[in-house]
């Protein structure tokens, strides 16, 4: 593996998960091979998770890491033959360059603007750091993808599935906020490549990228998507066509146990309490939420090795 970007630069998904799986029983079996590199986390966005399971699984590796907020730092400029007389004081031909000199691979995180589409299918940020650094990159989430996140969903399922070919749900959730695509897109792309029953559920108007959706079916009657799930993964998103707004806040799309029924129940987090979830299936036994965050760590960590082994 060259960089990690996005789902296509795994070749072999039930293989990287197997040995992600592997890897989750015996976490310092690899601890030499990052001896001597650096992993240098760059965030243009708040974490919790990716934050400590991206140090987490570097560190496993052996791995030194320097992480950096960039907001502190100095703006950065992106586009192409700019006249730098704004805010920006560095293009990003120089930053990713010089971090380039620290770091044996670069992980970044920077979200949708939701404001301007065509920047954010372009990947600004993330597309700049692939053209001008000379080390592996790693998305930590990015304007429309968030693999990392969809490697641990995928590892999450195989530890938990009881059926050959479980069905896994994706549905809409109601949330105060206009949020990015995606985790949903990355979801999504993760389900096309696995073998399961696959749909996704949502209000009328809150079609994801047909670029993404492809062929996979959508159910907009919940209850309907709902009926015989293992699995239900929620997850609140704006629009696309009308980008980043907010059609939506019915509640009735709420996930309840009552809805659940004995299918498991799981999210990205962070989640809104009672608003995108309510407190009896967080609460309860059909949660995988934390074992999800868990396996950010080991989707980390098998990423990570298969970089460091091309290094
Ligand atoms: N799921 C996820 O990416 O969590 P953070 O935003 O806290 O990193």
């Amino acid at each position: 593996m060259k960089k990690y970007t996005d789902l296509e630069d795994i070749d072999n998904i039930s293989g990287i998960v197997e040995e992600a799986i592997q890897i989750k029983k015996s976490p310092f079996q690899f601890s030499g091979l990052g001896k001597n590199k650096t992993l240098v986390m760059l965030f243009f966005n708040a974490s919790l998770r990716t934050r400590l399971s991206t140090e987490k699984a570097a560190r496993n590796l052996g791995m030194e890491v320097i992480v950096m907020n960039v907001n502190a730092a100095w703006e950065l400029e992106f586009e192409e033959g700019a006249v730098m007389n704004l805010a920006a004081s560095e293009h990003v031909k120089e930053a990713a360059q010089v971090i380039s000199q620290y770091a044996d691979c670069i992980a970044i995180r920077a979200f949708a603007s939701l404001t301007d589409k065509e920047k954010d299918l372009q990947e600004m940020v993330l597309a700049s750091f692939q053209k001008y650094a000379t080390v592996p990159i790693v998305n930590m989430e990015s304007a429309t993808a968030h693999p990392l996140q969809a490697l641990a969903d995928a590892i999450t399922l195989k530890e938990f599935a009881t059926k050959k070919k479980p069905k896994v749900v994706l549905s809409w959730a109601p949330h105060p906020r206009a949020l990015p695509h995606a985790v949903a897109n990355s979801f999504v792309q993760m389900m096309q490549r696995l073998d399961v029953e696959f749909c996704i559920s949502h209000p009328k108007g809150y079609d994801l990228n047909p670029n993404i959706v492809k062929d996979s079916t959508v159910i907009y009657d919940q209850e309907e998507a709902l009926k015989d799930a293992d699995f239900v993964y929620v997850k609140n998103w704006s629009s696309f066509q009308s980008y980043g707004e907010i059609l939506s806040k019915d509640p009735g799309w709420m996930m309840t146990q009552e809805k659940l029924k004995t299918a498991k129940f799981m999210h990205c987090l962070p989640v809104r309490r009672n608003v995108v979830v309510e407190d009896a299936v967080l609460d309860g036994p059909d949660s995988l939420v934390i074992e999800q965050a868990n396996n950010r760590t080991y989707a980390a960590q098998v990423v990570l090795k298969k970089l460091l082994e091309q290094i």
